[in-house]
Formats: structure tokens, C-alpha cells, sequence
């Protein structure tokens, strides 16, 4: 800054000409236009109206002029920082705008896209298939029961009056459970994952008395292969109701109630003599095709898929409790009668819901479970 003095010209000050003052603020104003960002239009602005800028420089000077030169000068340099700063402010307001302009481009949330990163489960179609079953019978007054997928061979075989020589005993058929090989043992264990739900009914039977009325649904074993129709481990629903005089009409009954609260109120069932050992007499239960109602049959104009127009679907196998097996479990046969039967739900889904391969119905693919929906 310069000292003060009394005759001084301002345009005789360097930093003061007209023609200085005027290239400082052209500077500015370039600088200004050139920032393309604002960390750029920052440093432009310290550069260029900050306290050592060299308008800011320049205004210092005025001070040290004399009055009558201090307007002249003031004016000058006043006018060219009001320029500057109109400049700043238009600059930085473009910049400003650019930028929330850019951001509401980059920062923009698709309203669209699935909210859910982790989709919720399904239930699995066998599950419900199950507990639609068994909801039928406990709306008849029916209680579950279930019993050990890893069953005593006695349960699973001998009280249901399977003979010791009986082919569903052999080794194509059952797992057995491995036991202990040593001096004193031959590696039987009299352990089997059970074949079917009717070990249940001999459990029930044994634990409660008459007059019984349960359904056991649950998981059972057989050696079978995975393929489109079999799979070695699969799921049954058993029905057993012991009580005093209970006959085949009873059991014909209660099949039809359940294939009309299942299929629909025209449903019907149809039994064909079949043996168990378990049971005698011994049924096949057979429902009415619920698609052709039967129509299909001898009517090559009316083909239908579901029943291969046989008109029936079979179910599973049924039958009056055989007395032995009531002996077997502590009920007096000249007293009680009962009724059972037993059918696969796999078998049911396939037919019911159209699905060809057994093995959909195993791998746990969400895809398949998910179009059933969550039915509880
Ligand atoms: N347990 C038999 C099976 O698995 C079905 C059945 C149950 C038959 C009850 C008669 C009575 O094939």
C-alpha cells in the first residue's frame, strides 16, 4: 500500500488506471466463466475476490489517496467488484443448478424394483395337501396321532400281521436299520425306517382305549430310485377308527365325505377287493376322475389325461382292522370293529395339481412350491 499524499492522481497509481482495473475484472469474469465445477468456481472466487485478490489489492490503495481522488477511484474499482461479484453469483447459481440437475439423474430410486431382496418362503404344497386331509378329519371329530419314522420292526410288520416270510419284509423294499456287528450280535437291529403310517394305528391302538378315531399323517421309506414317478421317501395319510359295531359301510361312508370336501360335492369312491394282511376284508379305494366325472369312459371323443379315461383314480388301500391285529394291540375283537385306510399324498398332488415329475416335488425349488401360494 502506498504512503499518503496530498496531489495524488489515482490513475497515476498503477493498480488504480482504468485500464488496470478493468483487465482485473475481464480476468475475473473469465475465470469465473471457465470453472466447470464448483471446487473450480471456489478457487476463482478466493483468486479473484478474496483479500489478497488483486481488486481487493487495488481497493486497498484508495485509502491512501487523497479526498478528492478517492471518489474517482472508488467508483472504479466499486464498480468493477459489483461486476465481479454479479458474475460470481450468476456462475455459482448455474454451477448449482448443473449439479441438482445431475443428482436428480444419478441419485434416482426406480420405484419399481422389487422391494424384497430376500423373498419370503412357500410353504410346500405337500404340507398343505396334508393338513387339508387332516382338516377334514378333525373337523369330524378325528385327532392326529403320528409315531416314529425310524419304527420297530414289530410295529411296522409283526402286529400288523406280517408274516415273517411276508415279500414286503425283503431287502427291495424296506430299509433296515444297521446294528451293531460283534461276537454277540449278526448286525440286526429289529429297527426299520417305517414303510407306511400303518405302524401308527398299532401304537394308537396299544395307547388309548376304544373308541379310537385318528388320522396319522406322515413320512415314509421304501427302496425305490428317484425318478418321475417313485421317490424313496414319500409321505401317507392314515385313517383308523375303532369303536362298537363299525362296518364297511362306515368306512365307504367317511371316503366319500372325504373325496367331497376335497374334490367336490358330486364325488364319489368305489372300492375293489385287494389284500393287506392288516385288513380283512381288504379294499382298493378308487375315486371318481374329478375332471371327466367318469364321462371319458368308452367315449373316444371325450379323452381324459387325468384318469387316462379309466374314469377312476386310484387312491390307496383300505379295509376292516383285521382281528388279529386288534388282538395284537389289546382290543377285544368280539367287542370293537374298526376301519382303516391309508393313501400317498405325492400320488394325490400329482393328479390334483397336474405335476408330471416326482421329482419336482423334492428338490426344493422355490419355483415350484410358490405357485401354490401360502394356503393355511
Ligand atoms: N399301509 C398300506 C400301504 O401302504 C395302505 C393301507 C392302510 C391299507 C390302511 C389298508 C389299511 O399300502
Amino acid at each position: 500500500m502506498s504512503a499518503p499524499n496530498k496531489s495524488y492522481d489515482p490513475v497515476e497509481v498503477e493498480a488504480l488506471k482504468p485500464e488496470e482495473i478493468e483487465r482485473m475484472r475481464d480476468e475475473a469474469l473469465a475465470a469465473f466463466a471457465a470453472a466447470d465445477s464448483l471446487d473450480a468456481l471456489q478457487e476463482a472466487k478466493v483468486a479473484h475476490t478474496g483479500g489478497t485478490s488483486p481488486l481487493a489489492l487495488a481497493n486497498r490503495e484508495i485509502g491512501a489517496l487523497p479526498p478528492h481522488a478517492k471518489a474517482d477511484a472508488g467508483k472504479r474499482v466499486g464498480q468493477a467488484r459489483g461486476a465481479v461479484n454479479k458474475a460470481l453469483g450468476a456462475r455459482q447459481a448455474e454451477l448449482e443448478a448443473e449439479r441438482d440437475a445431475r443428482v436428480l439423474v444419478e441419485e434416482a430410486v426406480d420405484v419399481t424394483l422389487p422391494y424384497d431382496r430376500v423373498p419370503a418362503g412357500a410353504r410346500h404344497p405337500l404340507t398343505t395337501m396334508m393338513e387339508r386331509v387332516a382338516d377334514v378329519f378333525v373337523s369330524m371329530g378325528y385327532e392326529v396321532a403320528e409315531g416314529p419314522e425310524v419304527e420297530a420292526e414289530w410295529f411296522n410288520f409283526d402286529a400288523l400281521n406280517f408274516g415273517p416270510d411276508h415279500p414286503a419284509r425283503q431287502m427291495q423294499d424296506t430299509f433296515f436299520v444297521q446294528g451293531p456287528k460283534g461276537a454277540d450280535s449278526d448286525g440286526e437291529s429289529g429297527v426299520v425306517l417305517r414303510t407306511h403310517t400303518s405302524p401308527v394305528q398299532a401304537r394308537t391302538m396299544l395307547d388309548r382305549e376304544p373308541p379310537v378315531y385318528v388320522v396319522c399323517p406322515g413320512r415314509v421309506f421304501r427302496t425305490d430310485e428317484l425318478d418321475a414317478t417313485h421317490t424313496p421317501v414319500f409321505h401317507q395319510i392314515e385313517l383308523l377308527a375303532v369303536d362298537e359295531g363299525l362296518t364297511m359301510a362306515d368306512l365307504k361312508g367317511t371316503l366319500d365325505h372325504m373325496v367331497q370336501s376335497l374334490f367336490g360335492a358330486d364325488m364319489k369312491t368305489r372300492l375293489r377287493p385287494n389284500y393287506f394282511p392288516f385288513t380283512e376284508p381288504s379294499a382298493e379305494m378308487d375315486m371318481l376322475c374329478y375332471v371327466c366325472k367318469g364321462e371319458s369312459v368308452g367315449n373316444p371323443d371325450r379323452p381324459c389325461r387325468t384318469c387316462s379315461s379309466e374314469g377312476w383314480i386310484e387312491l390307496g388301500g383300505c379295509g376292516m382292522v383285521n382281528p388279529r391285529v386288534l388282538t395284537a394291540c389289546g382290543v377285544d375283537p368280539e367287542k370293537y370293529s374298526g376301519f382303516a385306510f391309508g393313501f400317498g399324498i405325492e400320488r394325490m398332488l400329482m393328479f390334483r395339481h397336474n405335476v408330471e415329475d416326482m421329482r419336482d416335488m423334492v428338490e426344493g425349488d422355490v419355483r415350484f412350491t410358490r405357485p401354490f401360494g401360502m394356503e393355511i
